[in-house]
């Protein structure tokens, strides 16, 4: 049986002042979550410290939204795995469709920043999707099993158990124009059986496949009850202690 995890990318929003705040009032609404469920929050860098010294005794959990591939050296701005390991982090966000389109991000740095998190036992949280151009195309299963095989190239079956998918249809990031349930569950069951003929049915059924995309308090449980949603990876609703902390009690 999969735990869900709901897990919150705050972005570039939320530096160690508004991230006080938001995490008191997470603390007083959801310091203790079902046992069924795990929650995370993945701050940006200069507030990940602080979360990890306000969150030590809740069930809340600390990510980080990317890190470097290589180990460390003259890489000036970057932030190395094993940094967010001392930190207290224990996923990180890879792969992001906003790292892609602005950054650069490819298949390939996917795969090595894959790499370093596990090596540093950071569970990656790796994000697949497509634009509307390339769903409309009717391109959308073929890159993402594209893009979730080039993540996993080089993972051993013991290696990916440690490993989430977040699948975030691009059109639906920060638009307010979520996944029907439907499409969410055949994007995740195609995912499912990707990873069942990369790897074999145990490892694909015991990996967490995220819905990431306006989930919000509103439409959580219809996402949430579909058979292979094993959780949501959340931007907006996230920096809201109330929204956040209702789409957590609607997992439990
Ligand atoms: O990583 C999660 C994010 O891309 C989803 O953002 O604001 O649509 O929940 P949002």
């Amino acid at each position: 049986m999969r735990r869900l995890l709901i897990a919150g990318n705050w972005k570039m929003n939320c530096g160690p002042y508004d991230a006080a705040e938001l995490l008191e009032g997470l603390k007083a609404r959801k310091a203790e979550v079902d046992e069924q469920v795990d929650v995370l929050v993945c701050p940006p860098f200069v507030s990940i410290g602080m979360a990890v010294k306000y969150l030590y005794d809740t069930d809340i959990q600390v990510g980080a939204q990317n890190l470097h591939f290589e180990e460390n050296g003259a890489y000036t701005g970057e932030i190395s795995g094993s940094m967010l390991a001392e930190s207290g982090c224990n996923y990180v966000i890879i792969g992001h469709s906003e790292r892609r389109q602005y950054f650069g991000e490819t298949d390939d740095s996917v795969n090595k920043r894959t790499q370093k998190a596990l090596e540093h036992k950071l569970a990656p949280i790796i994000c697949v999707g497509e634009s509307l151009k390339q769903r409309k195309a009717g391109d959308h299963y073929d890159l993402v099993k594209d893009q979730v095989s080039a993540a996993l190239e080089g993972i051993s079956e013991e290696q990916v158990l440690d490993v989430v998918i977040a699948y975030e249809p691009i059109w639906a990031i920060g638009t307010g124009e979520t996944a029907s349930p439907e499409q969410a569950q055949e994007m995740h069951e195609h995912i499912r059986k990707i990873l069942a003929d990369l790897y074999n049915q145990e490892a694909a059924d015991s990996i967490n496949i995220l819905y990431g995309g306006s989930m919000k308090p509103a439409n959580a449980q219809e996402l949430l009850s579909q058979p292979d949603v094993d959780g949501g990876l959340i931007g907006g609703a996230s920096l809201d202690a109330d929204s956040f902390s209702e789409i957590i009690t609607i997992a439990e």
